[in-house]
Order: structure tokens, then C-alpha cells, then sequence
């Protein structure tokens, strides 16, 4: 029997679909699950089952491997359960499944073949892994998949990262699985990103625009819910006219479509009987710690973690509900209802804007800091389709960087900077609606200060100074001698005495 193209271990649902999507292309794929009943159950499912597909069932790593052809890709789609706590790398949970795996496959495979991980992994792990591996002769991938599960069923979006020694072996199957765009749908999600870690960076970097583009959604909601009093059949309206033009993307369209659905039980709206308490699996915190840790303001993502923190405290704000009072009189809205709907859209629009630009300044930061040459506008090109951010304002971001591939900010792009400026006053309007009707908005409102604060020569932090050098000799430098000498003043001797 003529052997596998690629092995895949992890018979999830991912796992089973990214199989599947593979067989469908042409390629033979060889299958293996810890659980082994999982492997009999997924061959005797009706998508397998008497289908004469080219997957072959193996009980044990051993058989697996030695049903590929070489050199050998064996690809792991293991699901991070239990994240093991480990202290020299305590920022991140390390998946142990993975290493363990990685451990067993090196006395398995031979120098050359490749070790392809697909799952949500941390880059560090990957940056880790890679280099290990490839200490021991093979090649290493880490790839970001996106798209969820009918993604990686009908064409996700692949970020491949790692040894780029591995990427022509794999590069015609990642590309023929992914999800196309383009007039001719001809053009892959799917393509190299760069060294080591830098795919599962790109991915992480996707979730956190992922988490900040949720946010922005749930408070133009929240702001049009509780502002005009809109039903979820005008909010389904409402955004099915959004989807229609600049903010077409996959997240409206959902959100679309989630207003439609009746809870069969009450026949209320089914969105109004779920509890709002968020969860998350945590690559939105991953990007916000590694902002921190970059000195980058990513701060849209971190508003949307700590936005699902917060709602996450429900006890204590049920609670605080009954204590804290908000605004004394809340304005009846007398408006123009469409006039505000239009500058919510605006306001949205803009925030994502700045969003986005804040996850490219933090992948420029960290490709700098981890010697990755990753191309901005490929990336964009990337997550056009098949991910969960999937947007046509992504071929925007493609062409200002096709303009200027050294692009400091990207609102700094004539197109964007075009945007922001047409939505400048009705962001502020929305903003100012939100805060009077004490409507928390902190993706909105954090956006406007970060445009703010980025389009300003000066900002405070020259008082921020003083106090650093008067309360610990932290120096300074003076504006009429920026590249100069720091200084230090005794501001106690200096300064007033107090009456
Ligand atoms: C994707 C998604 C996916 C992620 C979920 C859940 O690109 O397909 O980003 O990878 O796991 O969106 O993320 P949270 O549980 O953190 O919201």
C-alpha cells in the first residue's frame, strides 16, 4: 500500500476536520489518537465510514510513522487541557502533552522529517521546541490555524512558523487546505511567517485582535440596547446593513445572526438568556502580558480581557448594582435614532482601526526583539480569510502596507487616517453618549484615548518625570537637550516651602 503524505495525531473535532480537508485535496493522511476508541469512531463515522477515503487508522505513534513517506510530517492538533504550571517559564502554561510527544517522535522519525504543531501553543514554547528539535536533526513547525472548526473543515487560515527549511515540504498541502480569497479565489490563507515562533506569535496576535473586535461588537450592542432601546430584530437589521459595507466581516455577520436566534424554552431572544459571565482560554491575555513585557500599548486587547474579567465577577457586581449609583438623570434619548446609529457604526470603525494598528506595532516590536522578518502585508493577506477576524477591511491594511512596507502605525496610512478623521466627531459623540448614560464602553473609549494620545506631539509625562526624579533621583531629560545628558534636580531645596 503506497504511503501517507502526512500523519496526524489528535482525532478532536479540529483534528478530524483538518483530516478530512486534507483527504479532500488529494492527500493521503495517516491517523492516530491516544484514545484509541476515538480512531475507530471517527473511521466509522458517516463522513468515513464506506466513503473509500485515503485515511489510514494506526493504533500507535510507531505505526503512524511508519505509514509516511519521507521525509515524514507528522502533525499534532493535541487539545491543551490541563495547562502544567511550570516555574522557570511561569508566564505561560506549557502543554507537557506536547513535549512528551515531541520526546516519543524523536526516537521515531528520522533527520529531516518534520514535527508540525497546530494547535494555540505560546511562542515561546515554540521558539523552545523549535530549536530543540531541530538540535536533533529534524525540522520544526509551529502553525496558528484559524478558523474554528468548520475552518478547518471547508479552509482555515494557517500561520506556519518554524524551521523554513520545513516549509516547501508542507507548503503545497497547508496551501490547498486553506481558505482562498481574491477575485479568483485562487489566493491562499496560507503562507510562511517566519522563524521559529514568529506563526504562533502572528496567531496570537489574531486572537487578541480576535478578543478586542468582540468587545468593540458587545458595546456598540450594549450602547444601541440600552441608549435607543433597540430589539434584537432591529439590532439583526441593524448590523445586517454593517455587514454590508466597510465593517463586512465574519464577527458582524455572526453577531447578525445570533440576534436572530429564540431561546426555545422561553421564546426569548436566545442571547438574552445567556449569563454574562465571560470565559477564555487566554492567548488574549498572552498578547496583553507580552505588550507589557514589549512596552507597546496594546491597550484595546487588554481592555477586552479585563472587560471579560470584570463580567466574570458577576456576584460582586450584582452586589456593587445595589450600592453604586450611576448618572443622577439619564437623558431620554430625543435624537436622530438613525443619525446615532450611523455614529456608533463610525465609532466602532475607528476603534477597530486603532485596534489593528496596535497588533502590528506589537508584531513589529517583537519581531525585532526575536530577529523575525515578518511581512505585514502578507499577514494581512492571511487573515483575510478563513480566520475569525476575517474582513474585507483586510485588504486595506495589505495595501498600506504594499505602499510602505515600513508603515510606523497604520493610522498613519492615508487611507486610515482618512477614516479616523471622518469618524473623529461621531466617535466623540458616542463616547460622550456612553459616559453621560454611564454605559461602560472601555474598547470605545480607550481606543479615542489612544488616538489621542498617539496624535499628540506632547503629552503629560514631563510632570510624570518630575515626580519620578523628585521621590527617587529616577533623572530626566530636558526638551531643549533631548539626546543629551539625564538630569537630576533636588526639588526639595528648589522647590516653594509650604506655608
Ligand atoms: C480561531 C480562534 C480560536 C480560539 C477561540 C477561543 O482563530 O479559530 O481564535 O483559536 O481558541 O476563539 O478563544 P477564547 O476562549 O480565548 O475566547
Amino acid at each position: 500500500m503506497s504511503k501517507c503524505t502526512i500523519g496526524l495525531m489528535g482525532l478532536a473535532v479540529m483534528g478530524q476536520n483538518l483530516v478530512l480537508n486534507m483527504e479532500d485535496h488529494g492527500f493521503r493522511v495517516a491517523v492516530f489518537n491516544r484514545t484509541t476508541s476515538k480512531i475507530d469512531d471517527f473511521m466509522n463515522s458517516p463522513e468515513v465510514a464506506g466513503k473509500n477515503r485515503q485515511i489510514v487508522p494506526c493504533y500507535s505513534l510507531k505505526e503512524l510513522v511508519e505509514n509516511l513517506e519521507r521525509p515524514r510530517k507528522v502533525m499534532l492538533m493535541i487539545q491543551s487541557k490541563d495547562p502544567v504550571p511550570a516555574p522557570e517559564v511561569a508566564l505561560y502554561p506549557k502543554n507537557a502533552a506536547v513535549d512528551a510527544v515531541i520526546e516519543e517522535l524523536l526516537t521515531l522519525l528520522e533527520p529531516g522529517d518534520i514535527i508540525i504543531d497546530g494547535g494555540n501553543t505560546h511562542y515561546k514554547d515554540t521558539e523552545r521546541r523549535t530549536k530543540y528539535v531541530e538540535s536533533k536533526g529534524l525540522l520544526y513547525i509551529g502553525t496558528g490555524v484559524s478558523g474554528g472548526e468548520e475552518g478547518a473543515r471547508k479552509g482555515p487560515s494557517m500561520m506556519p512558523g518554524g524551521s523554513p527549511e520545513a516549509w516547501p515540504a508542507v507548503k503545497e498541502i497547508f496551501q490547498a487546505i486553506s481558505a482562498k480569497v481574491g477575485a479568483n479565489h485562487d489566493i491562499p490563507c496560507a503562507d510562511w511567517v517566519g522563524a521559529r515562533g514568529a506563526g504562533h506569535y502572528v496567531k496570537m496576535v489574531h486572537n487578541g485582535i480576535e478578543y478586542g473586535d468582540m468587545q468593540l461588537i458587545c458595546e456598540a450592542y450594549w450602547l444601541l440596547k440600552h441608549i435607543l432601546g433597540l430589539t434584537n430584530d432591529e439590532l439583526y437589521d441593524v448590523f445586517a446593513e454593517w455587514n454590508k459595507g466597510e465593517l463586512d466581516s465574519y464577527l458582524i455577520e455572526i453577531t447578525r445572526d445570533i440576534f436572530s436566534v429564540k431561546d426555545e424554552k422561553t421564546g426569548n431572544g436566545l442571547v438574552d438568556m445567556i449569563l454574562d459571565t465571560a470565559g477564555a482560554k487566554g492567548t488574549g491575555k498572552w498578547m496583553s502580558q507580552l505588550a507589557l513585557d514589549l512596552g507597546v500599548p496594546s491597550t484595546l486587547v487588554t481592555e477586552a480581557v479585563y472587560a471579560r474579567s470584570l463580567s466574570a465577577l458577576k456576584d460582586s457586581r450584582v452586589e456593587a448594582s445595589k450600592i453604586l449609583p450611576g448618572p443622577k438623570e439619564i437623558p431620554a434619548f430625543t435624537g436622530d435614532k438613525k443619525a446615532f446609529i450611523e455614529a456608533v457604526r463610525k465609532a466602532l470603525y475607528a476603534s477597530k482601526i486603532c485596534s489593528y494598528a496596535q497588533g502590528y506595532v506589537q508584531m513589529r516590536h517583537a519581531a525585532q526583539a526575536e530577529g523575525w522578518e515578518l511581512n505585514y502585508g502578507q499577514i494581512a493577506l492571511l487573515w483575510r480569510g478563513g480566520c475569525i477576524i476575517r474582513a474585507v477591511f483586510l485588504q486595506r491594511i495589505k495595501d498600506a502596507f504594499d505602499k510602505n512596507p515600513n508603515l510606523d502605525n497604520l493610522l498613519l496610512d492615508e487611507y486610515f487616517r482618512q477614516q479616523v478623521t471622518d469618524a473623529q466627531e461621531a466617535w466623540r459623540e458616542v463616547v460622550t453618549a456612553a459616559i453621560t448614560h454611564g454605559i461602560p464602553a472601555p474598547g470605545i473609549t480607550g481606543a479615542l484615548a489612544y488616538y489621542d494620545g498617539f496624535r499628540s506631539a506632547n503629552l503629560p509625562a514631563n510632570l510624570l518625570q518630575a515626580q519620578r526624579d523628585y521621590f527617587g533621583a529616577h533623572t530626566y531629560r530636558r526638551t531643549d537637550d533631548p539626546a543629551g545628558e539625564v538630569c537630576h534636580t533636588e526639588w526639595i531645596q528648589l522647590r516653594k516651602k509650604p506655608e
